[in-house]
């Protein structure tokens, strides 16, 4: 998997800062034929590896296999950063086994930094041990979220939330890659994360690695589900975790 995620990871490296063609998935949920080439080489390599597993990809939709045997691959996540010639973005691959999320690795080919993790054996940064923050208060905390690609249009689209966070901490990010944010939240270099509407490529390799780091990763209501529909995610070590979902739960966004 670190082998896979390398090599597209510098497809991803090789790209950065070229023109590209930007195709429109959505008024401003957009794909670049750098996404297309990432996946082809992760689905393309996980296929000679393990012939009968299946994936969940961003771009192609699923390839069926053993029910067992899942990868959920995000080729390039952050890819309205890429677009814009932004260094923050990254290759997210996971893999769960019976349903299990067993191994992941999240890496980002500008910093040079490889995210890993294997259920039960802890986290890591470029084979270093890494750990979620100790910040417990939301006062002394700094905290980073997302927006989903419809927040033009749906009401339920985190803004309030945002506002209300931003009040009572010492603030919000807003960077762009699900993917790293909770790679951040592992490592400890964020205290706390919480989004919508994601997709299960988007958080199945970064929830497991800040997992493994020592964090409690529930969805906004603090069920144990942050894949299932309707989906969202939050995730700080537990006791912040506990003070972010008191806020979340005055709100409507897990309606
Ligand atoms: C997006 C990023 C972003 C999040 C979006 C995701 P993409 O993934 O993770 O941070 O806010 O909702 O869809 O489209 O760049 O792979
Ligand atoms: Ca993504
Ligand atoms: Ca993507």
């Amino acid at each position: 998997m670190i082998e896979i995620a390398q090599q597209a990871g510098e497809i991803l490296r090789v790209g950065f800062g070229q023109h590209h063609q930007v195709e429109f998935k959505g008024e401003i949920d957009l794909v670049t034929e750098i996404d297309h080439r990432s996946e082809e080489l992760i689905l393309g390599e996980i296929g000679k590896r393990f012939p009968d597993h299946a994936a969940f990809s961003e771009e192609s939709g699923e390839r069926s296999g053993s029910a067992e045997d899942i990868w959920y691959v995000d080729p390039l996540d952050g890819t309205l950063n890429y677009s814009h010639g932004l260094p923050f973005f990254c290759v997210s691959i996971a893999y769960a086994h019976k349903g299990r999320f067993t191994f992941g690795a999240v890496y980002d080919p500008i910093a040079e930094e490889m995210y890993t993790a294997e259920n039960g054996k802890g986290a890591r940064l470029n084979g270093k041990p890494i750990h979620a923050s100790a910040v417990a208060e939301l006062k002394s905390s700094l905290l980073v979220t997302g927006f989903p690609y419809d927040a033009w249009t749906n009401p339920i689209n985190n803004f309030a939330e945002f506002q209300r966070f931003s009040m009572r901490t010492q603030g919000v990010r807003r960077l762009g890659s699900a993917a790293l944010d909770l790679c951040y939240v592992a490592a400890g270099r964020l205290d706390g994360f919480w989004e919508i509407r994601l997709n299960p490529w988007d958080v199945a390799a970064g929830a497991l690695i800040a997992q493994e780091a020592g964090a409690l990763v529930t969805n906004v209501r603090g069920d144990p589900d942050f894949i299932g529909k309707p989906q969202s995610v939050l995730a700080a070590n537990p006791a912040l975790h506990a003070k972010m979902l008191e806020i979340l739960k005055e709100s409507n966004l897990s309606l």
